[in-house]
């Protein structure tokens, strides 16, 4: 188990993210989890006032560099997958797709700079942390464990 701490976390103080089995793996959950305190950060400065066109541009930044994070994150996941042949694959990838379909929506609201993305992107993230990792991730902890990977 990881620890961090986060407003945004639903328990209040404190985010519990699962290990995953993979060394690489979980390094590249705790940078999204480190994303996401970072934009919940963005969120809670702008909960008292209208985003400006400076933080327009960190949010910008902010979400291409967790798009191509995203993406890295699941062609190595998938990749894996493939290599060993873990029988959940299709389902799981079809998970990574739905959240890269949500990705580009929110992008798509970022380019129109509608602060309505806010909310959104803050639940798909931390959901993301909660539910995917911790539920759907951590199930090919013990698959990959069996062969031989750490
Ligand atoms: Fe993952
Ligand atoms: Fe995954």
């Amino acid at each position: 188990m990881f620890g961090f701490k986060s407003s945004a976390a639903k328990d209040d103080s404190h985010c519990l993210l699962k290990e995953v089995g993979l060394a690489t793996l979980n390094k590249q959950h705790l940078r999204l989890a480190s994303y996401a305190v970072e934009f919940s950060q963005i969120v809670d400065e702008l909960s008292a006032r209208e985003p400006v066109n400076e933080d327009w541009r960190r949010i910008d930044a902010l979400f291409s560099k967790i798009t191509r994070f995203v993406a890295t994150h699941f062609s190595e996941e998938e990749e894996l997958m493939r290599k060993y042949d873990y029988p959940d694959y299709v389902a799981h990838k079809k998970l990574h797709d739905k959240f890269s379909a949500e990705m580009r929506k929110m992008q798509a609201e970022i380019n129109n700079r509608n602060i309505k993305f806010k909310k959104k992107m803050s639940s798909l993230l931390w959901d993301w942390l909660y539910h995917h990792i911790n539920e759907i991730d951590y199930r090919y902890r013990e698959f990959f464990l069996s062969k031989g990977l750490s």
